[in-house]
C-alpha cells in the first residue's frame, strides 16, 4: 500500500534501519522489487531517476508502479531521483510519485541552498516530502564508475546542518565516499563524517551509490544512521548475467525478475528492513488521494462553456499533485445538474494548495464562477485500500 513517506523514513529514522531506494526502468524490475521486499516483509522504496526516463514510457510505467504500490501490503513510497529543475519536480507531482528529490549537489552551496529550498517549498505543497543532496557523490548509475568520476566532495557536517536549517529539506544525501555505479576496488567510506553529519542535520539521511559495498560498509552504514540506500548498478547487474543464460525472451525475463527479487530480498535483510512492513504499516499513514467533484449548471452561452472547460483542462491540469482531471456533461437533459468537473489530487495536502493556488482562483474567477453560480462542490478521500473490498 502506498503510505505517508514522511512518516515512512521517520519509522526508519526511529528503528534505525534503512529503506532500499530501488532504482526501476521496466516492469520486470518492478515486479522483482516487489516479490523480494514482499520475501522479507520490507517496506520498500520504487524509484524513478530522471537520467532513464528516456529509456521507457514514464507514465505508462508509472501506472504499473502506482498499481503495484497500492496491491502489495507493504508500506510502499514511490520516489522521483535525482530531480534537476523545479519543472520536472512539478510534473512529477502529478504522476504519482510520493516522495521527490531535488539534485543540486553539482552548484556552488548558494545556488544549490535557493534551488533546494525552492523545491522543498513546492514539495510541500503537494505534500511530499523533500531529498536534498550536500556534497557530491560523482558517477552515473548503470556505468563503470571509474569512466566517469568527477571529482567526490565530502559533505560537511557544519554545512549540512545550516543547509537543512536554510531549505527545509526532509532527508538529506550526503557524500562520504560512495560513487553512483560499479567502482572497481573497494570504495573508502568516512563513517565518522556520516555519525557527525547525522548528529549535525537531524534527519533521515541518504546514501546514493550502494552498488559495490561491502556486506560489513552496509551493517556501518546503517549503524552510523543512514536510513535510504539508493541502489540500482547492481540490480541490472544480475539481471543481465541471469537472463545471459536463457535463449528466449520469457525466459530471460524470469531468469531476470528472479534475479533482482533474491538481491532485494538479500540487501534489505543486510539493511535492518527485513520484517519492518508491519510495524511502519501500524506507524506511517496511508495515502489517501482526493477526488474533487463539481457538479454545476451554465448560465453562459455554449461557446463560453467549451472555452471555459478547455482552459480548465489547460490550466488546472498543470498544477502540483493533479493526477487527473476531467470535464463532462450529463447524459440526460433533465438532470439536475448538466455539467460535471472531476478531478483527483495526490492527498489532502495537495489539494488544500491547489485551492489556495492563485493560477486556481485566477481562472475560476475570469471563466467559472460567474456563470456557474448553481453548483455542488465535494472532495472526497479515497478508499486508502481498494483491494480490501
Ligand atoms: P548505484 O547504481 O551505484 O547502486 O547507485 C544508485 C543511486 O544512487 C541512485 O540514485
Amino acid at each position: 500500500m502506498l503510505v505517508d513517506a514522511f512518516a515512512l523514513l521517520e519509522h526508519a529514522r526511529r528503528h534505525a534501519y534503512a529503506i532500499g531506494a530501488y532504482d526501476v526502468i521496466d516492469t520486470a524490475m518492478l515486479e522483482g522489487v516487489i516479490q523480494g521486499a514482499e520475501r522479507v516483509a520490507a517496506p520498500v522504496i520504487l524509484s524513478l531517476a530522471e537520467a532513464h526516463l528516456d529509456l521507457f514510457d514514464e507514465a505508462a510505467l508509472m501506472r504499473a508502479v502506482v498499481d503495484l504500490a497500492q496491491r502489495t501490503p507493504l508500506p510502499v513510497a514511490i520516489h522521483y531521483d535525482h530531480g534537476s529543475s523545479l519543472e520536472r519536480l512539478e510534473r512529477a507531482t502529478r504522476l504519482g510519485y510520493t516522495s521527490l528529490m531535488l539534485d543540486a549537489s553539482h552548484l556552488v552551496l548558494e545556488e544549490n541552498v535557493a534551488a533546494t529550498r525552492a523545491a522543498a517549498e513546492l514539495a510541500h505543497r503537494a505534500g511530499m516530502p523533500l531529498e536534498g543532496e550536500l556534497g557530491y557523490v560523482p558517477g552515473e548509475e548503470g556505468r563503470d564508475a571509474e569512466l566517469h568520476p568527477g571529482e567526490i566532495r565530502y559533505t560537511d557536517p557544519k554545512e549540512a546542518c545550516d543547509f537543512v536549517a536554510a531549505t527545509g529539506c526532509d532527508w538529506l544525501a550526503v557524500s562520504i565516499g560512495t560513487v553512483h555505479g560499479r567502482f572497481r576496488g573497494e570504495p573508502k567510506l568516512d563513517f565518522a563524517r556520516l555519525e557527525a553529519v547525522r548528529q549535525a542535520a537531524g534527519v533521515p539521511l541518504v546514501i546514493h551509490g550502494g552498488t559495490g559495498l561491502s556486506d560489513e560498509q552496509f551493517r556501518v552504514l546503517v549503524r552510523s544512521g543512514t536510513n535510504k540506500i539508493n541502489y540500482y548498478t547492481a540490480l541490472v547487474e544480475l539481471a543481465a548475467q541471469a537472463a545471459a543464460g536463457q535463449r528466449r525472451w520469457e525466459a530471460m525475463r524470469s531468469a531476470a525478475v528472479s534475479a533482482i527479487a533474491a538481491e532485494v530480498a538479500r540487501t534489505s535483510t543486510l539493511w535492518g528492513a527485513a520484517g519492518q512492513a508491519d510495524s511502519a504499516c501500524r506507524f506511517a499513514p496511508p495515502l489517501v488521494a482526493v477526488e474533487h467533484v463539481i457538479y454545476h449548471n451554465w448560465t453562459g452561452n455554449e461557446a463560453e462553456l467549451q472555452e471555459m472547460q478547455a482552459r480548465g483542462i489547460e490550466v488546472l491540469g498543470q498544477l502540483p499533485g493533479v493526477q487527473r482531471i476531467h470535464a463532462g456533461y450529463a447524459e440526460r437533459q433533465d438532470a439536475p445538474y448538466r455539467y460535471l468537473w472531476t478531478m483527483t489530487l495526490a492527498n489532502p495536502r495537495a489539494m488544500q494548495a491547489f485551492r489556495e493556488d492563485p493560477r486556481h482562483q485566477d481562472y475560476a474567477n475570469a471563466y467559472f464562477r460567474p456563470w456557474a453560480a448553481e453548483r455542488i462542490t465535494i472532495d472526497f478521500l479515497h478508499l486508502s485500500n481498494p483491494e480490501s473490498l
